[in-house]
């Protein structure tokens, strides 16, 4: 037992674990990191090489905290003296009034126009005139949204992890947590070997948040499911695709969507992800997912691109799946706040789960540090509370 006090003990180091670390670390605090896995694994969900950027939502309040965190973005890449995100274009198309998991097309587009963000409207002749898209139904209409594009996920990682450590940071993986316990005067955080204090304690679990807050009370409901992914060959070397998403009306067993890449700018390789946006892989505790992928799901993205995208070569390169967890309430895209305040104490722990944030890991990790170190944040995340 090392018994050791920081200001702030942060539970998971993943993205948005490590970006309030490093928050708090170059606000000169005293900052541990716990990580249950090794660093860099790929048993959490920012596993994969690249997620989606893009501006349009059909909640305003989402498309504006992109403009919000692009900045930030910019700031940490020169931070780190290197690019993350890559504007090659985002292309949204398909059914324009589909209610999907991703928005939708018509709504998402009436949100850009009342931001004041540009974008191009296109038929489906359009689309398949100037992308490498065949035989869409000729009612599909969307947009080409040019400031979207890719994440670099792993780059994100290390970058976020040399930032933390360089500003002091501790971080110890190995290292899964059993108990938090916060009370009057600070909090105690108990590992298998170890048990530390803390003024202050951010959970940053992701999917395995859950299994920490139970004990307090609190319970907090996560769809978890494993997302199928692959890669694709483009077969012509000169060719390339904005990130897209097509929107269609959903079969009788499954929700019928499908999205991909283009090529990673940071690796020029010819391989580009692909896969069906289902949600149905679903997972209990995730300790047990499987990370593979879901046969039935990769031969449908097989069958998609076959039909729809020639550009690419339809034998997956590789296949696997990620665990993905998302508020069981639709109507939120993560958890983010204190805890209620039928905690007793509780407002010495901030969460954050989970959900397709990856694109706000900027923000997100300045407003937990803010939360747990000054009480307050200025970005506006209310409606992700705990209510
Ligand atoms: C992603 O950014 O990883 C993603 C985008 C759309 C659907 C599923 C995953």
């Amino acid at each position: 037992m090392t018994g050791e006090t920081y200001d702030l003990v942060v539970i998971g180091a993943g993205p948005v674990g490590l970006a309030t670390a490093w928050e708090a670390g170059r606000r000169g605090y005293r900052v541990l990191v716990l990580e249950q896995f090794e660093m860099f694994t790929e048993l959490g969900s920012s596993a994969g090489t690249e997620r989606q950027w893009r501006l349009q939502y059909s909640e305003q309040d989402l498309a504006r905290l992109t403009l919000t965190a692009l900045p930030l973005w910019r700031e940490l890449e020169a931070q780190a003296n290197r690019r993350l995100l890559y504007q090659t274009g985002s292309l949204w198309f398909g059914e324009t009034e589909a209610a999907t998991n991703e928005g939708e097309i018509r709504q998402a587009a009436s949100v850009l126009d009342r931001l004041g963000v540009g974008y191009e409207w296109l038929t489906a002749k359009e689309i398949e005139a100037r992308y490498p898209f065949t035989e869409l139904p000729s009612h599909f209409e969307g947009f080409y949204q040019a400031e979207g594009g890719m994440i670099d996920v792993q780059a994100t990682r290390w970058v976020l992890h040399g930032l933390a450590a360089a500003a002091g940071v501790k971080i110890r993986t190995g290292q899964r947590v059993y108990e938090v316990a916060p009370d009057g005067t600070g909090v105690t955080v108990r590992t298998a070997s170890d048990m530390m204090r803390a003024e202050h304690v951010v959970l940053a679990a992701g999917a395995f948040t859950p299994q920490l807050l139970e004990p307090l009370g609190v319970r907090m409901e996560l769809d978890m499911f494993e997302l199928t992914f692959a890669s694709f060959r483009l077969r012509d070397p000169d060719s390339d695709l904005p990130t897209w998403f097509a929107f269609q009306q959903p079969t009788d067993s499954d929700v019928n969507l499908f999205y991909g890449f283009g090529r990673n700018p940071w690796s020029g390789s010819d391989l580009v992800r692909a896969g069906p946006s289902f949600e149905d892989d679903h997972v209990t505790d995730p300790y047990q997912a499987r990370y593979t992928a879901h046969e039935r799901h990769v031969a449908r993205a097989v069958q998609w691109i076959g039909r729809h995208l020639p550009a690419l070569d339809p034998r997956p390169r590789h296949a696997r799946s990620a665990l993905a967890a998302l508020p069981a309430d639709p109507n939120r895209q993560f958890y983010f706040g204190r805890l209620p305040e039928s905690v007793p104490d509780g407002e010495r722990l901030v969460v954050f789960s989970s959900g397709w944030g990856f694109k706000y890991v900027p923000v997100l990790g300045r407003a937990c540090a803010d939360l747990a170190l000054t009480g307050h944040t200025g970005f506006d995340l209310s409606r992700f509370a705990f209510s």
